[in-house]
């Protein structure tokens, strides 16, 4: 058999694919004995240690990696399916780490929904409609009860509210002096919430109190699709939003927001996470001149691609209804609508993106998962 070597820096392991080498400190750290059981939190500081973690001997036994140290009488255990777990995948295994479904014009009959008792009382329906906003970014809660606890106790499901500079809850109707274009009965374009704050939203919730007018349909796509299509027809207009930041705003007479922001935001493998889009708050572009040279060529046609019929779900809000949506992925925007001819009254509100995985790894761990275990598995990224 495949013996452990021992180097200054490090060992390598003979695993159950191939021989894999792990960092001395990283093993010292990744040492169960690090975590507190009781408060859960890390209790040792690899910087404590005089001079940096070095093996003095190292075995298989059972299921770990056991080391000895040199300058310490510390001895450690680390499970090798920790380290299976690194070798393959190189993070912590995480159940909230799903891959996106994209999705496209014909999607809105597929959307989850689900009531909202059933998200307030059962696990499986929370575990539900976590798991479909993690992964489509997108899901329905029908049957809201019509009175003003109703939306905060379905956002206390899934995560705090995080507030914005509207307050904890914002309402969308005609205002006599609105702050938003989203207070008119005008057509709103097809945008992200806020991106002139530092953090934009992360999760927003639009519940539908009273939809009686004509028009004013609610329209959402799937602004990783678009991009992704965007990415495979030009990649480098996908480059060249996605490695730049642009400027937006959000001003009014008592505040006045500023941030840049990522078109296509990106993670480290490169997978888009979300679009940054809004064109009413998209402040004076300070890219130097000649990158726009390129750089808007391809936002305008990243823009035109978002008004293309086979990426946009149209549907009316109907009172009852609360659309929650990830609001770094999803775009909306509204049709307009005849002012008098009814009432239009959705109040909305966020939470976080971290609370929304938070609450279904939570959920996962006790076995709920929102889908079969076999779906799990295939979709777990
Ligand atoms: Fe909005």
């Amino acid at each position: 058999m495949t013996q452990i070597t021992l180097s200054p820096s490090g060992l390598t392991v003979p695993l159950s694919s191939e021989e894999v080498y792990f960092n001395y400190c990283w093993l010292r750290d990744a040492c169960p004995s690090c975590i507190d059981s009781q408060t859960r939190e890390r209790i040792f500081d690899v910087a404590s240690l005089p001079d940096l973690p070095q093996a003095r001997a190292a075995r298989l036994e059972g299921d770990a990696l056991v080391i000895e140290w040199q300058a310490e009488s510390q001895i450690s255990q680390i499970p090798l399916s920790l380290l299976e777990t690194f070798a393959g995948r190189g993070r912590t295994e995480d159940p909230a780490d799903i891959s996106p479904k994209l999705w496209y014009a014909d999607q809105e009959p597929h959307f989850t929904r689900v009531p909202q008792q059933a998200v307030l009382s059962d696990p499986d329906a929370r575990a539900q409609l976590t798991r479909a906003l993690i992964e489509d970014g997108i899901a329905i809660v029908t049957d809201m009860a019509a009175n003003d606890d109703s939306l905060p106790s379905l956002v206390d499901a899934i995560g705090p509210i995080t507030p914005s500079a509207e307050g904890l809850f914002f309402d969308v109707r005609v205002e006599i002096e609105p702050t938003n274009l989203a207070f008119t009965a005008g057509p709103l374009e097809m945008h992200t919430d806020l991106p002139g704050e530092e953090a934009a939203p992360g999760v927003q919730f639009l519940h539908c109190m009273e939809n009686t007018v004509d028009g004013g349909l609610s329209l959402f796509l799937d602004g990783a699709a678009v991009a992704e299509a965007l990415r495979e027809e030009d990649p480098e207009a996908f480059r060249l939003l996605a490695d730049n930041k642009i400027p937006f705003f959000y001003r009014h007479d008592n505040w006045d927001y500023r941030a840049h922001q990522r078109v296509i935001e990106t993670d480290p493998d490169g997978r888009v996470t979300g679009v940054t889009i809004s064109q009413h708050l998209q402040d004076v572009m300070d890219l130097p001149q000649d990158l726009l040279d390129s750089y808007y060529p391809a936002f305008i046609k990243f823009l035109k691609m978002m008004q293309e019929e086979r990426f946009l779900v149209r549907f009316r809000s109907e009172a009852g209804n609360c659309v929650i949506f990830d609001n770094h992925r999803i775009v909306h925007g509204r049709e307009g609508y005849v002012a008098d001819s009814g009432k239009r009254h959705l109040r909305g509100c966020y939470t976080d993106r971290g609370a929304l995985r938070s609450t279904y790894r939570v959920l996962a761990k006790q076995g709920h998962l929102g889908c079969d275990v076999e779906e799990a598995t295939r979709q777990s990224a």
